[in-house]
């Protein structure tokens, strides 16, 4: 179905008027961008399994069964970082909305939303009403999100973005003062180069009474932050193999998945976990859609996902370089998670990625 005038007025109303037309309804106020190549997706897997070390890109482990497995992983005893997280956003929502005086919230990566309870009943309190977006590649996220954000705030309009960070940053309006969420150190999924392009693309697209509200998960022992990858339930296991599930499905390769065990590291020198699938014995992967194969030799790994960690400060300097003015930064008594404020002050000036 492509945006009519009457349908979907309000949900479209956070995109840009010229891009309106190139999203479509997907489900009752789920937008998705219309013109995507249909390949694209098992295209973009292929390409980063034939690369030498071989990977994948993390938003590949969404489907429905990662969205679901990574809601699980949240509520472990080793996962600290959502509970921190929720912990300093349930404290300091008051305060952050009125640093960042808009009516508009836009979450990128949100997942189920959970935490973002805290800012929108601030929002809520505050303004008594306003706009919450949802960004995810995931649709089983955005509409869980969508329920939480109906059920418990009906006094805010919802929208879902079921697309890529750079698909919807491109199309959302600028002309709306809003906060732009980014929780969950989703941004520690990013290879340095990519997040030198995320931010760059961000900044290109946040208008002049924008704010973005960064979490992330800092520099702590390394003992801790294994734990914390690698549960004893083995739920964390089971999200990363999932990738090779999905990969499977959308590209119709021939992982199979008892040749495949999960092994993770804690890299001091990168600061970051490396979550691998890893062959257990020697064989072929076929790629049948695409003529092609290679052979997975044991022990060789396939890089799915890293979770680099920061020192805070550093990342406020960085950030500054993008034209991002530091208004502030949380954290808990452990001083394991952080919360950034920012406000958008200048265009981006680039500089070379940490
Ligand atoms: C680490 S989870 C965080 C979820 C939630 N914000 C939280 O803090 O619990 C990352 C979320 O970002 C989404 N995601 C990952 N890569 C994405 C991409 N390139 N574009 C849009 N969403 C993406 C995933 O589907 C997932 O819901």
């Amino acid at each position: 179905m492509t945006l009519g005038p009457a349908d979907t007025r309000e949900p479209a109303e956070i995109l840009s008027t010229g891009d309106r037309a190139t999203w479509s309804v997907t489900a009752p106020s789920i937008l998705t961008p219309r013109r995507r190549p249909p390949d694209r997706v098992a295209f973009g897997m292929v390409r980063t399994l034939f690369d030498r070390p071989r990977w994948l890109e993390p938003c590949h482990l969404y489907d429905e069964r990662g969205s679901l497995l990574f809601e699980e992983i949240c509520e472990l005893p080793e996962y600290y970082t959502t509970r921190t997280e929720a912990a300093i956003l349930e404290r300091e929502a008051g305060t952050l909305m009125s640093l960042a005086p808009v009516e508009c919230i836009v979450e990128l990566g949100a997942g189920f939303s959970k935490k973002t309870v805290h800012l929108l009943k601030a929002l809520s309190r505050a303004r008594g009403r306003g706009t919450f977006a949802a960004v995810d590649v995931s649709a089983t996220a955005l509409m869980a999100s969508r329920s939480m954000a109906e059920e418990l705030f009906p006094e805010l309009a919802f929208t879902g973005l079921e697309a890529r960070f750079e698909d919807a940053i491109t199309s959302i309006t600028p002309d709306i003062p809003k906060l732009v969420v980014f929780l969950g150190s989703t941004i520690g999924n990013f290879t340095p180069t990519d997040m030198l392009h995320f931010f760059t693309h961000l900044c290109d697209h946040m208008g002049p009474e924008d704010y973005l509200l960064l979490g992330v998960d800092r520099i702590k022992e390394p003992e801790i932050i294994e734990r914390a990858y690698n549960d004893s339930r083995g739920v964390t296991a089971a999200f990363i193999l999932n990738a090779f599930t999905n990969v499977t499905r959308a590209t119709g390769a021939g992982f199979r998945p008892e040749k495949i065990t999960y092994r993770s590291s804690y890299s001091r020198a990168r600061e970051r976990v490396e979550m691998y699938g890893i062959a257990t014995e020697t064989h072929r992967v076929e790629f049948p859609r695409h003529s092609a194969s290679f052979v997975w030799e044991k022990g060789e790994g396939i890089l799915v996902e890293t979770s680099r960690k920061f020192d805070p400060d550093d990342l406020q300097v960085l950030l500054r370089s993008f034209g991002l003015e530091s208004l502030g930064h949380w954290t808990d008594p452990k001083r394991w998670f952080s919360l950034l404020l920012f406000r958008r002050t200048a265009p981006s000036g680039g500089m070379e990625p940490k």
